[in-house]
């Protein structure tokens, strides 16, 4: 591209003489000319010149009005002035208003000219330069700041003495503090710091050493707790200073939502499980209820024909004894079929508004004695306090008596001299919603492997004689119909306990 040049000049002359001089020094250049001053305004506004020369004394102006101006409309170019009598006061006035150099037209014209103007573009292309690298380091600049300002993560910088130079509001965050908060800190002095050993592997890092830390779990110097990950150090230099750039991620949402999500897949099991339960509960109903009910006459007619036989046979004879053991197996086979049609009845309940406290005195009345034989004490702690339900007495009943069977017969296996303890309480929930009853023993406890089939009909560990395995399926199934739930809770080797909740005006 060829160097545009405009000279502003009244006396043909001039510019015949200037044009030569320039072309004789730059055949590339290209020179237009004006002869005054408002078309050489316009030529600069509308083209594109990489230099001005003007002649300082112009019809009616001079070349200062020209400078002001361009100045005025932010035009920025090299202008130069020439000038027929030399003048340090025009001179300096003309550099104040922004002329890049002043040329004299005597004897040595010739020769300066093309110097001052070749110079005066050189100085127009640095200046250019120069702004052109300012501006991209400004740039460079705030967007480094926008980045580390708006960073996820939390960054620091601290240097030699363990202050910190600069700390980015996720840092802040993450430490639960104020930005002005950091000015005092010093990193090597700090407890927290000291307890992850951070303020040795910060000045090992100034040595040149950086660090990571995986994960750990933090509590600021402010108190914030916090769950952090990837804790980087990197040694850095800043104008030959060495210093240390701290990342740290922060996780603590992340490990919150983690645990929520647990807590949800948790309690979505336990819902499915109590669900197969109750599902298994109706089936295991229904097929008792269609056994017991087929079963019921053929033994009816086994204990009529043994009862019959009996009758027939003398006193001495030993085929007796024989009959009255059939027709003993057959009144517990009775009993059983009875327990298992109220297991499989739907709800057959007697409601009625009642004290909880009532039932369970009376189970423990019916057991007294038995308790004390097999040295089984009792600790009854029943609130006067709590609200009546509606509830089917005889029902509960059985449900106590089979929770005090099955304590005392647990601390009867484990076979101690001192026996055990069955500790009963009845309380109000903290809502004031359900009333709660707890049975708790000192007997072996449950397996936590066998803890899920408990309440299964027919499960049993005792021996063919000892249980049927149907109190706790019956006891499930008249909580159940109360609208209350029974849980388990127990510890081999420590004792069992089963919480009964029922609600408050159940209707
Ligand atoms: N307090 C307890 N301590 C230890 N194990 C218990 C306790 N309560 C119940 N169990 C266990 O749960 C099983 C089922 O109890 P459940 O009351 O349903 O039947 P059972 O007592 O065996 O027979 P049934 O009650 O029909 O006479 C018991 O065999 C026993 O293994
Ligand atoms: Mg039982």
């Amino acid at each position: 591209m060829p160097t545009k040049i405009l000279l502003i000049e009244h006396n043909p002359d001039h510019i015949l003489l200037t044009e030569r001089i320039l072309q004789a020094a730059h055949s590339e250049y290209q020179i237009d000319s004006v002869r005054e001053t408002e078309g050489g305004i316009k030529k600069i506004i509308e083209e594109d010149y990489d230099l001005v020369i003007s002649d300082y004394r112009l019809p009616g102006a001079s070349a200062l009005d020209i400078l002001r101006e361009i100045r005025e409309k932010n035009i920025d170019i090299p202008f130069v002035v020439v000038t027929a009598v030399g003048n340090e006061k025009i001179a300096v006035d003309l550099m104040k208003e922004g002329a890049y150099d002043y040329v004299v037209k005597d004897a040595s014209y010739h020769d300066i000219l093309p110097m001052v103007v070749e110079q005066s573009i050189g100085r127009h292309s640095m200046k250019k330069a120069k702004e052109k690298a300012q501006e991209e380091l400004v740039n460079a600049y705030q967007m480094t700041r926008d980045i580390l300002e708006k960073s996820p993560f939390g960054i620091s910088v601290v240097n030699d003495q363990g202050k910190v130079e600069y700390i980015n509001p996720a840092m802040i965050e993450i430490c639960g503090a104020k930005k002005e908060d950091f000015e005092e800190l010093n990193y090597f002095e700090l407890e927290t710091y000291k307890q992850l050993g951070l303020d040795q592997k910060i000045k090992q890092a100034l040595q040149g050493e950086g660090f990571f830390l995986e994960a750990v779990e933090y509590t600021s110097y402010y108190g914030h707790k916090r769950t952090i990950r990837n804790f980087t150090g990197v040694p850095v230099k800043d104008m030959n200073k060495r210093k240390v750039l701290m990342f740290v991620e922060d996780i603590t949402e992340l490990k919150v939502a983690e645990q929520k999500l647990a807590e949800a897949y948790q309690q979505l099991k336990e819902t499915q499980e109590e669900l197969i339960q109750s599902s298994k509960m109706v089936a295991m109903g229904q097929l008792a209820a269609g056994i017991s009910h087929e079963l019921n006459q053929p033994l009816t007619g086994v204990k009529g024909f043994a009862q019959a036989a009996l009758m027939d046979l003398q006193e001495a004879n030993p085929l007796r004894n024989d009959l009255q053991k059939i027709i003993e197996q057959a009144d517990r086979m009775d009993i059983i079929i009875k327990n298992v049609r109220f297991f499989a009845r739907k709800s057959e309940f007697k409601m009625e508004e009642m004290d909880i406290n009532k039932p369970i005195e009376d189970s423990l009345g019916l057991l007294n004695e038995q308790l004390r034989v097999h040295n089984v004490r009792i600790t009854r702690s029943l609130s006067e306090d709590i609200l009546q339900i509606k509830g089917d007495r005889n029902q509960l009943q059985q449900v106590f008596l089979n929770l005090i069977t099955n304590a005392r017969d647990a601390i009867d296996a484990l076979n101690r001299p001192e026996g055990g303890e069955i500790i009963i309480s009845t309380s109000m929930s903290l809502d004031k919603k359900n009333i709660e009853i707890i049975f708790q023993d000192t007997g072996g406890g449950i397996p936590q492997e066998h803890l899920e089939h408990v309440f299964n009909p027919f499960y049993t560990t005792k021996s063919p004689n000892g249980g049927m395995g149907l109190g706790l399926s019956i006891a499930y199934r008249i909580i159940e119909n109360h609208k209350g739930t029974v849980e388990v809770d127990s510890e081999e080797g420590y004792g069992t306990k089963f919480r009964i909740t029922l609600p408050v005006g159940n209707d």
